[in-house]
């Protein structure tokens, strides 16, 4: 083969060797980025922008992606990105961009992108969309049978609690990420300090509040990468099982003596590893083989059902009587390194940041057919049964 195995640095790189012409892609890494000098406005909850990223990790994405041999641009997801897009014209966009606000806003730059037919990794819109909202999320799953807390949306306040929902209760907005809007006063123990949070979230965070039944048992969040095809597009073909998936290892998050014990809050999230406030994060979980299963079944489930694409995270409790109950999906889970989950879980399963990060890359690249399948071993034929008598 020619050049198609040889990295910038004159590393072989065997996983693309089924490239006849290694791709050098425009990639546009979008995101929306923190800005902690600017003042917030006056009319937005103390946490609002959580989600939004640091610099430093669109630098570390980009890093990443130009180990392959690319060429990468940071450009914000604001109102000017239709316009930037056009100016820097990529190949395939790295989407981790939050949105800027409304019902579905992590929906916004996947809607553009595809208005404007570019390439963009992970999800799609509708994925997105309904990934944010909660409550839509959770209907789908409980239709399809997935096992999920009791719930129920509040839009003004003042609904009449449905008696399946006894307290201990979990209030939280139903539209948000990073844990905003959550600290210890979402547990809510009775009537009045339920009224209370609910009226709040709806007020200070202008969007429904969706309320749980509290799940006291221990919390996993579980990372899937791939799809049924993903062996044909990927830089390492053997991390897939047969299904087309690869199942992360999965991380406990131990918040007992976290900032805000027993909840994998903003404020416990904001921590850095090992700082004190931070949850103490296991991986991979010490669970027992059954349990294990479940997990990754609920979480694949989960995943499909809502048709996410390449990459999610899906977070679980567990109840009283020790049964998994899925809360929500991340398709666009966190990626800075060791500090997000997913990270977390890639690294314990001795897949470097670069590999994670090109992997999806490819993934989306395969999907958007920015590159050509690779040729797969034709599958044994299946034993052949008995005539039947
Ligand atoms: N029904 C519940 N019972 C107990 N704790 C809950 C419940 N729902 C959420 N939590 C706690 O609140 C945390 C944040 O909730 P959730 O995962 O829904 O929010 P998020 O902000 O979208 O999270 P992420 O940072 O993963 O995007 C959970 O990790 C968990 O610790
Ligand atoms: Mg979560």
């Amino acid at each position: 083969m020619t050049d198609t195995q040889t990295s910038p640095s004159g590393d072989d790189h065997p996983p693309s060797s089924w490239l006849t012409k290694k791709p050098r892609w425009r990639v546009a890494v979008l995101a929306n980025i923190k800005d902690e000098q600017a003042p917030k406005p006056a009319d937005v909850p103390p946490d609002a922008y959580a989600d939004y990223d640091h610099i430093e990790t669109i630098n570390h994405i980009r890093a990443a992606i130009e180990t392959d041999g690319h060429t990468t641009e940071f450009i914000m997801a604001d109102g000017e990105l239709p316009y930037a897009l056009r100016k820097y014209k990529p190949d395939i966009c790295f989407n981790i961009a939050e949105g800027l606000g409304g019902d579905a806003r992590e929906a916004q730059t996947p809607a553009l992108l595809e208005m404007l037919r570019i390439p963009y990794t992970g999800s799609r819109v509708l994925t997105n969309g309904i990934a944010l909202d909660k409550t839509l999320t959770k209907r789908i799953w409980r239709d399809r049978g997935l096992p999920v807390a009791p719930f129920q949306e509040f839009t003004f306040g003042d609904e009449k609690l449905r008696p399946e929902l006894k307290f201990p209760l979990f209030v939280k907005p139903a539209r948000e990420g990073t844990g905003m809007g959550v600290d210890m006063k979402a547990k809510v123990e009775n009537e009045a300090e339920l009224r209370e949070r609910v009226q709040y979230v709806i007020h200070a965070y202008k969007q429904p509040a969706l309320v749980e039944t509290f799940l006291p048992g221990r919390e996993f969040t579980v990372g899937q990468i791939g799809r049924p095809d993903a062996k044909r597009f990927s830089r390492h073909p053997e991390w897939y099982e047969a299904d087309g998936f690869h199942r992360l290892p999965i991380l406990e998050l131990q918040t007992d003596r976290s900032a805000t014990p027993g909840i994998y809050s903003h404020a416990a999230k904001a921590q850095q590893l090992g700082e004190a406030g931070a949850p103490e994060y296991l991986c991979p979980a010490d669970v027992e083989p059954e349990l294990k299963k479940k997990l990754h079944h609920f979480a694949l489930r989960g995943h499909q059902l809502l048709g996410a694409t390449d990459v999610s995270r899906v977070d679980i409790r567990l109840d009283a009587e020790g049964t998994p109950r899925l809360i929500e999906i991340n398709p666009l889970p966190g990626l800075t390194p060791g500090y997000s989950d997913l990270c977390i879980q890639a690294a314990a399963d001795g897949i470097s940041y670069e590999d994670l990060i090109l992997e999806i890359l490819y993934l989306a690249a395969g999907r958007w057919s920015l590159i050509e399948p690779r040729e797969l071993p034709a599958e044994k034929p299946k034993k052949k049964t008995g005539p039947l008598k």
